[in-house]
């Protein structure tokens, strides 16, 4: 088995691999999955074989008996964007489309490596509270597991994509009369009560499969970090996790630097981008979160202190855009780079064309932005936006004639 700690960022109180806590009995702080990084031979990372997550099992909780529960996540596309990098007059832009994942979103890749944690454990079942993606990558890994699921939706807040995949995988879905942050307070005492397995992103071993977009993206760049990392923020695991692996990556002496992490939110949901903004050592949580970005409609992100010690400890920003802000940078990925993507995921895009807009992101950087979900998970808005499909008689002089 491979040696590592679970500890807390607070204290260091430390917990055993079999014991299961999400945060810290002692003070209450997040928990952390520590390795022995002198011990970590930097070539089982680079020169490692196949692709995906499990590629990077030399820094995963566990050791080489550990079978998998994989649908071969991970592995996406990084794109370079020159005709949005050009419009938007940036010299280096590229898109790590997570949208590409089996289930459509990176959550995947935590979920690959919560659940088998989960059957490492033997729990009888997982839970999660979730605005959609992550409910419907955990009831898909919990299916391949042969392990009950259970999940806690805020009702009438999730977009239909997302709700079919947990109810077609088999998950016991809830429709929670409340937001976001009940479900996820409702799901924490319930998996406490009744021994449940919580894979939300408040449990570490989650994070550990999110790191490895960070690898992913330094390793198709020739293992270099860009200069700035820019992703949406929810409830603020993947930024934690996607700013670890590349901690690792320089402990190691794999990469050199640590890229700017960059946090975007909507204007409706962004307690992040305050605390940033007013220097305040905690976020100060949203009662009522509204964006058409359900995916990020999270007013007490719980990953919340990680999180905005990832963006100041790298010198990076976070910024909140506008739902037309979004909406139209959905439509430009779409329409100029040919990549679709869900509306919390073009926030990324937005929130950087406002950073340039405002001189706080230099022409030259080299810019990994992470499109975290696809477009077919969410398309309600597109259909709202897009010209609706024009109607014509089976006849090709009618259709020349309503052609442009
Ligand atoms: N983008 C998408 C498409 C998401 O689904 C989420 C989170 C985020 C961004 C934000 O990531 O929470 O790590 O900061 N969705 C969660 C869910 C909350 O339940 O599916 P985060």
């Amino acid at each position: 088995m491979r040696d590592y700690d679970v500890e807390c960022i607070r204290c260091g109180a430390r917990y055993a691999k079999d014991e299961i806590v999400y945060t810290c009995r002692a003070c209450g702080g997040l928990l952390d999955i520590k390795y022995d990084y002198a011990h970590v031979d930097s070539d089982k990372i680079v020169k490692a074989p196949g692709e995906g997550v499990w590629k990077y099992r030399a820094l995963l909780p566990f050791g080489a008996e550990t079978v998998p529960v994989t649908i071969q996540e991970g592995n996406t596309p990084l794109y370079r964007c020159d005709r949005l990098g050009e419009a938007l007059g940036l010299r280096d832009l590229w898109v790590k489309h997570e949208g590409l994942n089996p289930s459509g979103s990176f959550k995947d890749r935590g979920m690959t490596v919560g659940v088998t944690k989960a059957v490492e454990l033997g729990v009888k079942g997982v839970a999660c509270a979730s605005t959609g993606n992550t409910s419907a990558s955990l009831a898909i890994f919990a299916a391949k597991a042969g392990i009950p699921c259970y999940v806690l939706l805020p009702k009438g807040k999730v977009a239909l994509g997302k709700v079919a995949q947990a109810m077609m995988h088999g998950a016991q879905v809830f429709s929670l009369l409340g937001n976001f942050d009940d479900a996820l307070r409702v799901v924490r005492v319930l998996c406490e009560e009744e021994s449940l397995y919580l894979l939300n992103s408040v449990n570490p071993y989650r994070l550990e499969g999110q790191k490895t977009i960070a690898f992913e993206a330094a390793e198709k760049l020739g293992w270099q970090a860009p200069d700035r990392l820019i992703l949406p923020v929810g409830n603020a695991g993947n930024i934690s996790a996607i700013f670890k692996g590349f901690q690792e990556l320089k402990t190691l002496g794999i990469t050199d630097t640590i890229p700017m992490m960059t946090g975007i939110q909507a204007v409706g949901a962004k307690p992040i981008v305050n605390a940033f903004k007013t220097g305040a050592p905690e976020i100060t949580p949203e009662p009522k979160p509204e964006t058409i970005a359900s995916a990020i409609r999270i007013g007490n992100p719980v990953n919340a202190e990680k999180a905005l010690h990832a963006i100041r400890s790298t010198g990076g920003l976070s910024e909140s855009v506008t739902d037309d802000e979004i909406t139209h940078a959905q439509l430009e990925l779409a329409r100029m780079e040919g990549i679709g993507v869900e509306p919390a995921s073009a926030a990324s895009l937005a929130g950087l064309k406002k950073l340039v807009e405002q001189g706080e992101i230099q022409p030259d950087e080299r810019i990994v932005c992470i499109t975290t979900g696809h477009l077919l998970k969410d398309p309600e808005r597109v259909i709202e936006i897009c010209e609706a499909p024009k109607e014509v008689e089976a006849d090709v002089a009618a259709l020349r004639e309503l052609m442009k």
